[in-house]
């Protein structure tokens, strides 16, 4: 059983991109620029972020975290987005989700500019994605794609169950493995896997133990802890888990652990390989944002392409 280490892949990933932006910095050219737009104080969003801004730092992307008060109406909030849209200095920008519930999150995402969409989640960036048109791919599924091109675990042909139908995880998954190979940007990734006979379950879902069973790989980003169990999986299945849920844990100092949605313990002995939590699809999204930073500042200042 092999252990998908996406915290050694992600930091390798990191490494390039640094190594990269080393060399523009040596030439004069200008850092690239990521904005964080966070609402509210959602304890979780903001670990994120925090991880977010240290990566960022680690390879030279400059990032600016932009505040509001869970109180910001939906207006001022669009209105701040469509500042960002025409702010030359600033690369890409996401806002970080989810949002209060007075803000409609569709409303946010169909306003930021796909050009800036460095999450890959806009309707133009998934619309775009959909139709084969060169788009900013959505971080984790990207990352994902990066962890099994990495350990070198093919999809064509194989069949995927996807559990959650998520905008930023299940859908843009589904979507990623089904297509024909295509590359999402020049600079985003030299190879792209795709080609897999992709079904989608949620939680309407009957028997989903039976259709994972027939699974050569299972992406499970459902928000369930212990969803995945051993007996809902084929030996030698691929077994990402992109689930990060908060259990308690006063053993632990801060009182809560991580896990993820798979019985890690007991699918891990009948797994052929697993993405652990922490460490697994975690990090990869993080290098995935990254990229693609650095993707639409390769475009915005020509002449210095990534090489990968
Ligand atoms: N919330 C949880 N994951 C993500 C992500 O990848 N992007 C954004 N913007 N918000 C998130």
């Amino acid at each position: 059983m092999i252990v998908l280490d996406g915290k050694k892949v992600a930091a390798e990933k990191r490494a390039k991109l640094r190594e990269f932006l080393t060399s523009c910095k040596a030439k004069g050219v200008r850092m690239p620029k990521l904005a964080i737009v966070i609402v509210g104080h959602n304890p979780a969003s903001e670990t994120y972020v925090a991880n977010k801004m240290k990566a960022c730092a680690e390879v030279g992307i400059e990032v600016e975290k932009i505040a509001f008060e869970a109180d910001i109406t939906e207006r001022q909030l669009l209105t701040e987005i469509r500042k960002l849209n025409r702010d030359k200095s600033v690369d890409g920008f996401i806002v970080q989700l989810p949002l209060p519930e007075h803000i409609s999150e569709a409303k946010v995402l169909t306003t930021i500019d796909y050009r800036k969409d460095v999450d890959g989640l806009t309707p133009m960036s998934i619309g775009r994605s959909v139709q084969g048109l060169p788009a900013i791919p959505s971080a984790t599924p990207s990352g994902i794609r990066t962890l099994l091109e990495y350990y070198q675990i093919p999809t064509a042909g194989k069949h995927v169950v996807v559990i959650g139908r998520s905008n930023i995880v299940g859908k843009p998954m589904a979507l990623m493995l089904m297509q024909r190979p295509y590359l999402s940007l020049p600079s985003v990734s030299a190879a792209a896997l795709g080609d897999a006979t992709v079904t989608v379950c949620h939680s309407k879902t009957q028997d989903l133990a039976a259709i994972c069973r027939t699974a050569d790989i299972i992406i499970v980003a459902a928000g369930c802890p212990g969803l995945l169990t051993a007996e809902m999986v084929k030996p030698g299945a691929t077994v990402i888990d992109v689930g990060i849920n908060r259990v308690e844990d006063p053993a632990s100092p801060r009182g809560y652990k991580l896990v993820g949605d798979v019985d890690f313990e007991h699918v891990s002995q009948v797994a052929g390989a697993i993405s652990p939590v922490p460490g697994g699809v975690g990090p990869m999204t993080i290098a995935s944002l990254l990229s693609n930073v650095v993707a639409v500042y390769d475009m915005n200042v020509p002449g210095y392409k990534v090489s990968e």
